[in-house]
């Protein structure tokens, strides 16, 4: 209504204004037409989304290399077909419009660009009733080129076709036909690739694209889901299985408060948001894993139109960047067609625009939810630190400690398991202390590491261990189950933790060191003392709260 009114008014406006027709050049138009930003995948589902459109309840694609060397390609749907006028005016750049607004087609050239970005002759075959003749065209590029008109040739139907329509599309249908694939497997492909490489680039882009496909479409494809209709997708024989990215029976979700933004029209339309929190890999199995594909490039905003994905895992609308502490963080968010405009979604539908105000209000719904997921994050950071602390986390400790020479250190002269005494040579001569003494052999050159049986409350105890030749040293047991031990050890780097190991070897070496019978009871006191402050401290201590770093971005979100 207002877009006829606009028209009139520039009509009124130029009417004293000399006028002439400037025609587009019609080889130059066509070949710009190729590059206007398709990848393959983004081509292919342009081509789905008419199948879906169609009303199409499975869609087979064919993509292979004939016997002639050259690869081909085709889409088969069992949708509404055509007939010949539907088919004039599919092939038309600039389609009719569209009667049902919601649907997955909306600028009336997808199929033109989507084809001619990857190959430069293709076709559409369709019949709309079973006993109806082929309604058929193709667009052939060079053509175009030879004669420098916006004609398209009539191809009669071959029986290779026929006997691709019948198994890919059924009695009715849509068949679209790619040949002279150019752009398929990349710009890159030089002429003169063998065999071998080029079947491995087609097997490569059928991954992907089957990838693509059930991810893109995977409302469409999940019979359970009753959000888009059904649909069933074969990519060279085999089915696509849907992947939902929220993996709904693993996660945690969290609905947002809908939005209504402002359409082009003025009136509004909703946008519904769903956080999804993702278990963390290490909480998972293999099975798990592959069903949420952890990955830091997939948190963010996870766009659908119309139910169909457009875009996938981003912050970008809103100015944010990836970062790795919100990677278990997914954003389900659904428009409708009603805010494409609002949204300047483009032919390919593949990316929107955000206003900035929009990109506020969705930074500020965003901000207890990044929270959560940076909090989820750490937690397991925690706990992955705690299953892999004994076995690696001292390693840099013993190592300095076996490798350093030069330290004054107490040698054991003996020890005695029956009175847990032992005689040391340290700093002040020869004495005997009392002293743990474990009869069980020392794993050999570890002189520092956690135990869970020091029941008396401190941090660390020091232990008299033999090695499997006899040697004798002094070890530091550093006790698993003090605060000290699981919020500060457990939270830290490996160098950090290194650091500490070393301190506390120090104190204990320079302990022994000096020992004599009177001095071991003090230090045994300090070592009660030091622990108990240290346990009092620590008593209601979260490191995460320190963690001022994270927390100010969260801050400047
Ligand atoms: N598989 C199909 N089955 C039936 N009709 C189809 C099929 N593919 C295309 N068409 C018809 O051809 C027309 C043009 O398709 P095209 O993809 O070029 O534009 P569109 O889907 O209307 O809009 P968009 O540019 O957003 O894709 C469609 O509107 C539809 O009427
Ligand atoms: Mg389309």
């Amino acid at each position: 209504m207002d877009l006829k009114l606009d028209g009139i008014l520039a009509m009124v406006e130029n009417l004293n204004v000399k006028r002439r027709s400037l025609p587009a050049d019609i080889r130059r138009t066509i070949e710009g037409l190729r590059d206007t930003g398709y990848n393959t995948n983004m081509a292919v589902a342009d081509i789905v989304d008419n199948s879906i459109a169609a009303g199409a309840s499975e869609i087979r694609i064919q993509i292979a290399l004939q016997t002639n060397k050259k690869i081909i390609a085709y889409f088969g749907d069992d949708g509404h077909g055509m007939d010949e006028i539907a088919v004039e005016g599919a092939m038309t750049y600039g389609s009719p419009e569209r009667a049902i607004k919601k649907s997955l087609g909306k600028f009336g050239l997808g199929l033109k660009t989507a084809s001619s970005s990857m190959c430069r002759r293709y076709s559409v075959l369709s019949k709309s009733g079973e006993n109806d003749q082929f309604a058929t065209l193709t667009w052939d590029l060079d053509h175009v080129q030879e004669v420098g008109d916006w004609e398209v040739l009539e191809v009669p139907v071959s029986d290779e076709d026929k006997e691709a329509f019948n198994e890919l599309c059924g009695p009715i249908g849509t068949l679209v036909k790619w040949e002279k694939c150019d752009r398929l497997l990349g710009r890159t492909r030089s002429p003169d690739h063998s065999d071998a490489k080029v079947l491995a680039g087609i097997n490569k882009i059928v991954k992907n694209l089957d990838e693509h496909l059930a991810t893109y479409f995977h409302r469409f494809l999940d019979p359970d889901d009753d959000r888009a209709p059904n649909v069933k997708m074969f990519v060279n024989g085999s089915p696509v299985i849907p992947w939902n990215p929220f993996a709904p029976g693993l996660s945690e979700s969290s609905e947002l408060p809908v939005i209504e933004a402002e359409t082009a029209d003025g009136n509004t339309s909703e946008i519904t948001m769903t956080g999804w929190f993702l278990p963390h890999k290490n909480d998972c199995n293999k099975d798990q894993q592959k069903l949420v594909k952890h990955a830091n490039n997939k948190q963010g905003f996870w766009i659908f139109r119309e139910s169909r994905l457009i875009q996938s895992g981003t912050w970008a609308d809103i100015g944010l960047t990836q970062e790795p502490h919100y990677s278990l963080l997914r954003v389900e968010f659904d428009f409708t067609h009603e805010l494409d405009e609002a949204f300047d979604v483009d032919v390919k539908k593949s990316k929107i625009q955000i206003d900035p105000g929009l990109a506020e209000e969705l930074s500020r719904q965003m901000r207890p939810l990044r929270r959560e997921a940076q909090a989820r994050h750490r937690q397991n950071r925690v706990r992955t630190t705690q299953t892999s602390v004994i076995g690696s986390l001292h390693r840099g400790a013993n190592v300095a400690v076996q490798g350093t020479a030069g330290v004054a250190r107490p040698v054991v002269l003996s020890a005695n398991e029956q009175s847990q005494t032992a005689e040391l040579e340290n700093s002040r001569g020869r004495i005997t202390i009392k002293v743990p003494v474990s009869a069980a052999p020392r794993t050999k050159d570890v002189v520092i590491r956690t135990v869970d049986d020091i029941l008396d409350g401190q941090l660390w105890h020091a232990r008299i261990e033999k090695d499997d030749d006899g040697k004798r040293q002094i070890v530091v047991l550093l006790n698993q189950h003090h605060d000290f031990y699981t919020k500060i050890y457990r939270a830290a780097s490996t160098g950090t933790a290194t650091g500490i190991d070393l301190l506390i070897w120090s104190l204990v070496n320079a302990e022994y060191n000096n020992a004599t019978d009177e001095l071991t009871r003090v230090f045994d006191d300090l070592r009660d003392e030091i622990s108990m402050n240290l346990k009092k401290l620590l008593h209601d201590f979260d490191i995460a709260d320190l963690d001022d770093s994270e927390d100010e971005e969260i801050g400047n979100d």
